[in-house]
């Protein structure tokens, strides 16, 4: 089965790759895609997050990253995807993919299928992290050591620089 696994991974964290490793063993084929949003103002540029993906699942042949704009479930079907991948960390979490997930097998027929991530995993988020780093302190606890260092000097430059203006 070939699913998606899509997000905003602004930047991608610990909770993203534990989600991405347990699909890669579970599934035969997995794109994680990067939706992008233009009504929604990211932290790090798109180019950004492809390569920190990218550079996360070097080692795992099933695994493809890319993008998307519009509907993921257009974009899942134009990839012959037969299921879209999500993970639910918090009650808040179930009630938006609730929707989420019934307005994609509505329009698509798509189903949606969930992970729940495990203990520590739980309560790491992106704007956590972007938070954490813009303060200077380390993120290292919830982001991979493969990218940590880089996310959180370009995290710290972006806000030095929107300081600076
Ligand atoms: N580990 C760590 N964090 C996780 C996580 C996990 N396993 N799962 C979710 N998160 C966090 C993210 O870091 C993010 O945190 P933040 O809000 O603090 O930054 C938050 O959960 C939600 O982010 P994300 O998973 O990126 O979802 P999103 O709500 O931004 O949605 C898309 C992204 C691409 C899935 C969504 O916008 C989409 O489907 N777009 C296409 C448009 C469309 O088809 N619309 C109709 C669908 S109904």
């Amino acid at each position: 089965m070939k699913v998606i696994y899509p997000g905003t991974f602004d930047p991608p964290t610990k909770g993203h790759l534990h989600i991405i490793e347990r699909a890669s063993h579970l599934f035969d084929e997995v794109i994680v895609a990067i939706g992008i949003d233009p009504e929604k103002k990211t932290s790090l540029k798109l180019e950004q997050r492809l390569q920190f993906l990218e550079t996360l699942t070097k080692g795992m042949p099933n695994v493809t990253v890319s993008s998307f704009e519009g509907l993921l479930g257009q974009f899942a079907k134009e990839h012959r995807a037969q299921g879209i991948l999500r993970s639910l960390r918090t009650f808040q979490d179930y009630e938006r993919e609730k929707t989420f997930a019934e307005m994609n097998k509505t329009m698509t027929g798509l189903e949606t299928l969930f992970l729940f991530p495990e203990g520590p995993y739980q309560s790491i988020s992106s704007s956590l992290v972007r938070d954490i780093a813009k303060k200077g302190e380390p993120i290292a606890p919830f982001v991979p050591e493969a990218i940590a260092s880089e996310v959180a000097e370009t995290l710290r430059a972006i806000f030095r620089s929107d300081h600076s203006q």
